[in-house]
């Protein structure tokens, strides 16, 4: 993933005008890091399949960081989750301000899709990435899990329901990733098997989201913690202990979906899978 820090490095959004903080501030979130799961899970199927193609994929790869980058800064707003910290660094609402931290999101989202545009692959394979980013990150996806998120805060859901609001805000857009590295290869059998595993594993991710929330500390997570007591969180509703079970339940699924996968994209994914699979542990 050193090349990729280096690519979104070389590509960072850039704005020269009279505001003496625009440009910093559009930078500030993407600079701070972040684990990187998603470019990491795309690149991977990238690597397995046609590895020839790494160099063009970065670009899709950094687009889908932009708009979960996005959706982070929108996350953290006073009117959404309230957070002062993320990826161990302050806030841009706190930094900054409100104004800006809206705005700085509204500009990675669209710079998200013009990096997709710009992208070195055919026509077809743009749009056919432009759409799959627009519909697992927008409306009918993680914009919907947010709303959902936001407008039932403290009325308990179902868990049914819980696992909606959750393969809508999160697992999509990690679904999404896996789904667009079989794309970029010209792999669209791969891309359903990877969609559905990586809903899987985005409802997962979120569950760990959910249970990491009240086992680590702020400093441990570099965001605010224990910050799920209004939420639909799954420890909120069920308990830490039947959201680790059921994490436990999931986790053992994926690894054995993962261990048919065939061997390249084994050996190209399994130990990233493997880490997060059991992060909640
Ligand atoms: C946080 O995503 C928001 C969720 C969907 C749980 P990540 O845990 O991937 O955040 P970063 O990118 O590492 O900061
Ligand atoms: C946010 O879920 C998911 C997004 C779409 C950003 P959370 O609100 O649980 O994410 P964190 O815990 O603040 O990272
Ligand atoms: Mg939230
Ligand atoms: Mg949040
Ligand atoms: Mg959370």
């Amino acid at each position: 993933m050193k090349k990729f820090e280096q690519f979104l490095k070389e590509h960072l959004p850039t704005s020269k005008s009279i505001h003496p903080t625009y440009e910093q501030a559009l930078q500030n979130m993407l600079l701070a890091g972040g684990k990187r799961f998603r470019p990491a899970l795309m690149l991977g199927v990238v690597d397995a399949i046609n590895p020839l193609m790494l160099d063009s994929a970065r670009h899709a790869a950094y687009a889908v960081e932009l708009l979960h980058t996005y959706s982070l800064i929108h996350d953290d707003l006073p009117a959404m989750d309230d957070s002062p910290l993320r990826r161990g660094n302050p806030t841009l609402h706190i930094v900054f301000d409100e104004v800006t931290a809206i705005l700085v999101g509204d500009a990675l989202n669209t710079y998200s899709f013009e990096v997709l545009s710009n992208a070195p692959f055919s026509d077809t394979t743009r749009v056919q990435l432009i759409r799959e980013l627009a519909s697992n990150g927008g409306l009918n996806g993680m914009v919907l899990g947010q709303a959902i998120d936001c407008y039932f805060e403290n009325q308990a859901l179902k868990v049914e329901d819980i696992r909606v609001l959750h393969t809508n805000k999160t697992a999509k857009l990690i679904a999404a990733s896996l789904k667009m590295g079989a794309i970029i290869v010209g792999r669209e059998d791969l891309g359903e098997t990877l969609y559905d595993f990586g809903i899987k594993l985005g409802l997962l991710f979120q569950i760990q989201d959910d249970i990491l929330d009240v086992t680590q500390t702020s400093e441990e997570a570099g965001k605010l913690t224990n910050n799920d007591e209004d939420k639909n969180s799954f420890v909120t509703i069920l308990g830490l202990e039947e959201s680790m079970r059921q994490a436990n339940e999931l986790a053992d699924e994926l690894t054995q979906e993962m261990n048919s996968f065939d061997e390249n994209l084994q050996s190209k994914l399994s130990s990233l899978l493997t880490k997060y699979i059991n992060r909640h542990k």
